[in-house]
């Protein structure tokens, strides 16, 4: 395994807590949202479970507690990541969506999935438009990638629909069971925030 790369962001450099897009919420995990998130994936399992490897097995609350006390804890989680919640008016979960500092110098990397009830509203390219603009905006930040199996139309479709300009294919170990061994690296930049 590579070793990790340096962080992007310098200590103390992070992106606001709450996003509030008015109809959708985006905002930091908090402990009392486990059965919510908990329900959601378990509900959204055969949905997810082909592209995304944390999500081999069938979720328990355990397994989901245990993810949340090391990973909700701090922000960033202590692997780099801010990841919020995605919210309906009522409270209902969504989806979830994370900015990454794991790719490289003054990069960071989205990723997401969707409620399977909720997909195809729009609400994960919207939380990915707004990720992308505060992301860009954060000291010492000058691109953001969305990294993706080449088999995954639908979330390439994802940053494809936001301006995102795809930036090589390369050929990756497969982690998840419905990957094909290449993955797709969308990019947007400071320098051509229209790619
Ligand atoms: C990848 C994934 C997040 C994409 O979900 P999605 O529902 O297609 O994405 P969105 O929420 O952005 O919805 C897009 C759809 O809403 C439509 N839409 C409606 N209103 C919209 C709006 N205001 N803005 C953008 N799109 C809108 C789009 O046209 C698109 O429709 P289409 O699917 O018919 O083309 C989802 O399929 C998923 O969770 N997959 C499993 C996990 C996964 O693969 N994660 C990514 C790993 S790299």
């Amino acid at each position: 395994m590579e070793p990790a790369p340096p962080p992007a962001l310098a200590p103390g450099v992070i992106p606001p807590e709450r996003i509030d897009l008015g109809d959708i919420l985006l905002r930091r995990w908090q402990p009392g949202d486990l059965e919510a998130r908990f329900e959601a994936i378990s509900a959204s399992f055969e949905h997810i479970h082909p592209w995304m490897p944390w999500l081999a097995e069938r979720p328990t609350l355990e397994s989901q507690r245990l993810h949340s006390e090391s990973a909700d804890g701090s922000w960033p989680s202590p692997d780099g990541g801010f990841t919020f919640g995605i919210f309906d008016a009522a409270g209902t979960v969504l989806g979830a969506a994370g900015l990454h500092d794991r790719v490289g110098p003054a990069t960071l990397e989205i990723g997401y999935w969707c409620h399977v009830a909720h997909t195809g509203r729009g609400v994960i390219t919207r939380a990915t438009a707004a990720l992308t603009d505060i992301a860009l905006k954060l000291p010492g930040i000058e691109q953001v990638e969305i990294r993706c199996d080449a088999a995954n139309l639908r979330s390439a479709a994802v940053p494809h629909r936001l301006g995102y300009r795809l930036d090589r294919v390369i050929p990756r170990e497969r982690l998840a069971p419905a990957e094909s061994g290449f993955g797709m690296i969308w990019v947007k930049s400071t320098a051509a925030p229209d790619n």
